[in-house]
């Protein structure tokens, strides 16, 4: 156990940058308000913030869009004010992640820029250039790649005369992993900002970076959807995933790997269906990263067997050697309080924050779910996003998740003193952290409370965990062991109260419901409705 790395034994939060605390009153978040909030991730007790990109950035996908590596985007501040964010967070014992937007870059940066002037310059080939399907300076796609973000994946360059690939939008044009000269520029990159102190990066989209160098056509597969969003219409075999990822990410490994503590974590696109290959991302090897997300259990319905089943999915996948993250929300998906809540959702809320906390393997929180923040999509004239403006009302993006965190009562929840950039959730005079920070039952205290029970407790930060084989339908239950210590954790997640029979671990380490005794009794336990338990063999 002394030997766990942080990021196995941590919580890393992630921050929507635009969304967290602006400092000047432009309505747009910043590092700075980032630095005066940050006794508010002390106190609730994560280990690290992973910051969603901070690069400049024209915006087009509000910063998944970078138009310089190197520097911090002037609407956040300075390269002075990032120190001064890691020496503020080093002072609290918080550790710094950013966001490595590695597949793409804006088509603003300096490298595209010059990319697409000609066919024969030094960076001629750090992108995806293809002549159109008739031959040079003819038009026509190369080939039937899809854009996820709707539409075909080729952009005509009149300069040139030739296509980009964009697997997201045409402002993002993706990368050619296989120029030698673009790994060694992404190596000066992750360089750059180690040196500077960051001690982890999230990789965007990581298995999208190596494509089949001869660029051929997807298979199509049979859906009907496949007409409107051409992306799902097709198996994505030759855009990504391909076998040899290693190029992209033995590089990284063997970057991040000089000095012990430093993680990267990969988010895999269209995961969901691809749990197995996900988990086959992340390991101890060469080319592997330290992590991959996995967002199985944020897609499941809400329930104990649909859990249970996700969560043996992909700890199963992952193998008993692997090591699982666990995500409840991000900047991409509706808020869990919002998917799960319903009637009872704060009840929910503190219940999955103990699953989270609980589970085997590493948390991420998202800002705002440490209240229970809800999902808040502005009326379509406001709507931000550019999924949502392409896609409304299919798809009414993900300005919803995005809203400015709640922190205070006040006109702008404490976030502004301006004019904020997405509209809150008109709830925050009630729900915001300066209401919830004293009381007991609050999600914040809740969060507050198991994040503290994990840190001071080996068992739920390294033991063994054990699900049943036939799940529950309504209590969900798990236990975790070390040596001879062992925590079970029995989670109601129904509303109507359940009997449970006690087992070896009596002691009350955490209970969501006042009036609990310290020690239980022999026989049975009656669960109240939504009532979560964390017990001990031994007295916490
Ligand atoms: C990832 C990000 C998402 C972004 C996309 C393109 O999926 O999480 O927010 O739009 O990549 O970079």
């Amino acid at each position: 156990m002394g030997d766990l790395p942080w990021w196995k034994r941590g919580v890393v939060y992630q921050i929507y940058p635009r969304s967290f605390m602006d400092s000047d009153g432009d309505g747009i978040g910043d590092l700075q308000g980032i630095i005066d909030r940050l006794d508010h991730l002390a106190d609730l007790g994560v280990d690290a913030i992973w910051l969603s990109p901070i690069q400049p950035s024209p915006d087009a996908d509000f910063g998944y869009d970078i138009s310089d590596y190197c520097d911090v985007h002037p609407q956040y501040g300075s390269l002075e004010t990032f120190d001064a964010l890691v020496a503020a967070c080093r002072e609290r014992g918080l550790r710094v992640v950013l966001d490595g937007v590695f597949n793409h870059s804006s088509d603003e940066h300096a490298w595209f820029q010059e990319s697409r002037q000609d066919r024969a310059g030094p960076k001629a080939d750090w992108y995806l250039w293809r002549d159109g399907r008739g031959g040079p300076g003819q038009t026509g796609a190369p080939n039937n790649w899809a854009s996820t973000f709707g539409g075909g994946g080729w952009e005509y360059a009149p300069e040139r005369q030739q296509y980009f690939f964009h697997s997201f939008l045409k402002k993002q044009p993706d990368l050619n992993w296989r120029e030698p000269a673009v790994v060694d520029a992404i190596e000066g990159v992750l360089r750059f900002w180690l040196e500077r102190g960051v001690e982890g990066f999230r990789l965007d989209v990581f298995n999208c970076y190596l494509k089949h160098p001869e660029l051929p056509s997807n298979p199509r597969t049979w859906n009907p959807a496949g007409l409107l969003y051409p992306y799902i219409g097709q198996r994505h075999l030759h855009d990504r995933d391909q076998d040899d990822m290693g190029i992209a990410l033995s590089m990284m490994r063997r970057v991040a790997d000089e000095r012990p503590g430093r993680f990267l974590v990969g988010e895999t696109l269209d995961e969901d269906r691809r749990y197995r290959e996900a988990a086959g991302y992340a390991g101890s090897g060469e080319d592997q990263l330290h992590l991959a997300f996995n967002f199985h259990l944020l897609r499941s319905r809400w329930g104990a067997k649909a859990f249970h089943t996700a969560i043996m999915a992909w700890t199963q996948a992952l193998g008993p050697d692997g090591w699982a993250t666990w995500v409840l929300s991000n900047h991409d998906f509706p808020r869990h309080a919002s998917r799960w809540g319903g009637r009872w959702a704060d009840a929910r809320c503190r219940l999955v924050a103990i699953l989270a906390m609980t589970l085997r393997g590493t948390p991420f929180l998202y800002y705002g779910e440490e209240i229970g923040m809800r999902e808040h999509t502005p009326p379509r004239a406001q709507i931000q996003d550019p999924v949502g403006k392409r896609f409304w009302p299919v798809h009414r993006g993900r300005d919803g998740c995005r809203t400015p965190m709640q922190w205070e009562e006040g006109a702008s929840a404490g976030f502004t003193s301006g004019q904020p950039w997405l509209p809150l959730h008109p709830d925050h005079a009630g729900r915001n952290a300066a209401a919830q920070r004293g009381d007991p039952g609050s999600v914040l205290s809740t969060y507050r409370d198991v994040i503290a029970l994990r840190r001071r407790s080996p068992v739920l930060q390294a033991g063994d965990m054990d699900l049943p084989e036939q799940p529950h339908a309504k209590v969900l239950s798990y236990r975790r062991s070390l040596g001879d210590a062992s925590v079970q954790v029995l989670l109601n997640m129904s509303p109507q109260p359940q009997r449970w029979p006690a087992g070896a671990e009596r002691h009350l380490l955490y209970g969501t419901h006042p009036g609990r005794p310290a020690e239980l009794e022999d026989g049975e336990i009656l669960l109240a409705p939504h009532e979560g338990l964390v017990l001990g063999n031994e007295p916490g």
